[in-house]
């Protein structure tokens, strides 16, 4: 016998986010719903629908929002994964020229096309499990003009693809030769002003790791962030617990990624604020690094959020459906957990995919 749709439904309408304490109040159960214009239009069919689908035995849910990947990016790096396998740490080959610098040579050498069409399949091959927004970073740029490069390209791809897609500049992902960690920042201040010009993003991210930048790099990215009017994202705790994460809290992050490696003491912190929690299980699996406190996290009420991390290096995958497999397995979060993770709480409200400095002429939806 057929069962009919089972449709996932929040909590309450309107809702910006639903902590994890509360995820159990989201109801899966037979339903039915109506579109208009691919937006949900209500919780029950219509009469004057044109077309109508019988969805029995399917599971209707909301698309998935990837609120974090590293598109757009040119080539892969796969022999690194052998390495890491062998038992090479991502440190060493960072140290030898590997890594982000790998990525940003092969980005130097792509041309603009050959980056978007890369992106370009990739975001198709999202839309096809589900993946209805994402956001993409820069960070292969590693020189400001690269950067504003990476900016434009951003913008580009979200006019070419189906989704809804939001640009953060990753301007602090590594040093850059030439520079060490604090010239680099007084680089980024002074070019800011012009490279929010090149394809706005409304975000800047940092990665604050031994082989990046520290806390006080932190510091003075959230002050940029303050003073351009943008919001704060910073990947931390990733290879080594640094106490990012209170820095972070106190700058008002809008999200702290990672967290593999983050101090148990920070977790109420963490908990209580507004920051929300991005767990990123792929790059943790293929990674071999630490499983972040994600189960803790959620118990104690974090606004957790859940993601590819898609990425040439770290995290090869695309795919949502598989980050929730990971998500459950590892983390021992319940399905409608890691569903809220990837949908309600990874858009935040349109903030975190933010309807209005959209890296393409769509709306976030
Ligand atoms: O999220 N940690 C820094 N950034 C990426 C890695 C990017 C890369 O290795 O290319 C991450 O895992
Ligand atoms: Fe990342």
């Amino acid at each position: 016998m057929q069962h009919a749709a089972q449709v996932l439904r929040p909590a309450v309408s309107g809702l910006a986010h639903l902590r994890h304490d509360r995820a159990a109040e989201m109801d899966s159960g037979p339903g039915e719903l109506s579109i208009a214009e691919g937006r949900i239009l209500s919780l029950s069919t219509s009469s004057d629908a044109r077309i109508r689908i019988d969805a029995a035995g399917c599971a209707v849910v909301p698309g998935f929002v990837d609120c974090h990947t590293h598109l757009p990016f040119a080539g892969w790096r796969e022999r690194e994964f052998g390495a890491r396998v062998a038992g090479v740490t991502y440190e060493e080959i960072a140290r030898a020229g590997g890594g982000i610098r790998s990525s940003a040579r092969s980005f130097a050498e792509a041309s603009d096309e050959e980056i978007l069409a890369q992106a370009q399949a990739a975001a198709a091959e999202m839309l096809a499990h589900g993946t209805t927004a994402f956001e993409g970073k820069t960070g292969y740029g590693l020189s400001v003009a690269a950067e504003r490069r990476a900016l434009k390209l951003a913008r580009a791809l979200g006019g070419r693809v189906a989704q809804s897609t939001v640009s953060t500049a990753l301007l602090a992902h590594a040093v850059p030769d030439g520079y060490d960690a604090d010239a680099w920042i007084d680089a980024i201040d002074a070019a800011l002003p012009d490279l929010l010009t090149a394809g706005p993003p409304d975000t800047l991210d940092i990665y604050v790791e031994s082989v990046a930048f520290g806390n006080d790099h932190l510091r003075r990215m959230g002050a940029l962030a303050r003073r351009h009017g943008l919001a704060l994202r910073a990947h931390v705790e990733q290879f080594s617990t640094n106490r990012s994460v209170p820095v972070a809290v106190e700058l008002g992050a809008r999200s702290v990624d990672h967290l593999a490696c983050m101090a148990e003491e920070d977790i109420p912190l963490l908990a209580s604020s507004d920051t929300a929690a991005v767990l990123l299980p792929g790059a943790e699996f293929l990674g071999d690094e630490r499983v972040a406190p994600a189960r803790a996290l959620a118990a104690a009420g974090a606004i957790c959020a859940l993601a590819s991390d898609f990425n040439p290096g770290t995290s090869p995958v695309l795919s949502i459906p598989t980050i929730i497999g990971l998500a459950v397995r590892r983390y021992g979060w319940t399905v409608l957990e890691a569903l809220l993770a990837c949908t309600l709480n990874a858009a935040l409200g349109d903030r975190l995919l933010a309807g209005a400095r959209l890296a393409g002429g769509r709306q976030a939806g």
